[in-house]
């Protein structure tokens, strides 16, 4: 079995160094997928309320028979439950679906800034650590400006914030914030959600160097930056490739190689994008 380093959060927790994306799997996919990677070494997993398989994710954790402390188990806040009150009652619909008597990492999955209650829900994500029932508190697509306005409001940052990230999206700004400030950056979409992306010759050069394949490449890239990402793959074969990938190194010329492209975005932009 592969074995992951780890990362430490400014508040001490331990978030493995990729992890294992569900959406947009349905509850028996997720079920299968979690259960089959935890099996294979996977310690970190990724769901949220909007992706409807948060059930079949907490039976494929139960399933796997890895002992339930060595997961990270990760959730989120819809929109549509953004207030302190609501918040408090999403979580424990989250935790029920989940079937878990604590949550890991819980985050709130888009600022929605027009809305403007990110912060009273991340009043009531404090109040869920301080009981004890989430061991973590993060955010999702927050800009430097939302993360600086959870700091002043409440004086606790996030542990994680779980951002869009790949060669086409490097997010130098905000994952230098991050570091400075101790907070773990996720990748999501690591892999450019399997586009055209993976088909670029230069990658293919650096794969055949290595003797990996270009999303080997791309995921180990993510590491170097010290970033975590978190593939979405339901294939046996494709969830080992992702996780070995702490067995080569690439050169700084190739770091700068694989980002080397056009940049765009995949998703939303969080000043903007409204999830609910
Ligand atoms: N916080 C947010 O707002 C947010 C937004 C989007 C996503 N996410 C999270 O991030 C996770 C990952 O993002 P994503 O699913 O959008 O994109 P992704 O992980 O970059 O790409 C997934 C796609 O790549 C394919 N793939 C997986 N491993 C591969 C490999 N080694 N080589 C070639 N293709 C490979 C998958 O196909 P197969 O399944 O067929 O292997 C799938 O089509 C999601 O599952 C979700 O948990 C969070």
């Amino acid at each position: 079995m592969i074995s992951i380093p780890a990362h430490t959060a400014h508040d001490g927790t331990k978030i493995p160094a990729v992890g294992l994306g569900t959406w947009p799997m349905d509850d028996t996919q997720a079920e299968e997928a979690v259960s089959q990677a935890l099996g294979m070494g996977y310690r970190l997993v990724d769901t949220a309320t909007n992706y409807r398989n948060e059930t079949g994710t907490g039976r494929g954790v139960a399933r796997s028979g890895v002992p339930r402390e060595e997961i990270v188990v990760t959730t989120k806040l819809p929109g549509r439950h953004h207030g302190y009150d609501e918040t408090l009652a999403s979580f424990e619909e989250s935790r029920s679906r989940l079937g878990l008597s604590y949550v890991d990492l819980y985050l709130i999955h888009w600022p929605l800034p027009r809305v403007d209650k990110y912060v009273d829900s991340w009043k009531a994500m404090i109040e869920l650590r301080d009981r004890g029932l989430v061991r973590s508190i993060g955010v999702s697509n927050f800009t430097a400006e939302h993360l600086t306005r959870l700091e002043a409001e409440t004086g606790v940052l996030p542990s994680v914030n779980q951002i869009e990230l790949h060669p086409y999206f490097p997010q130098d700004e905000l994952r230098a914030f991050h570091a400075d400030k101790g907070i773990v950056t996720e990748s999501w979409s690591p892999l450019g959600r399997g586009s055209s992306l993976l088909d670029d010759p230069e990658l293919g050069k650096i794969a055949e160097a290595h003797d990996v394949t270009p999303g080997q490449v791309v995921l180990r890239w993510h590491t170097q930056l010290g970033a975590v990402p978190i593939p979405k793959s339901a294939d046996p074969v494709r969830q080992r490739e992702n996780l070995d990938i702490f067995g080569f190194e690439l050169t700084p010329a190739e770091m700068t190689a694989v980002s080397d492209g056009p940049r765009r975005r995949l998703g939303g932009d969080p000043t903007t994008h409204e999830e609910f």
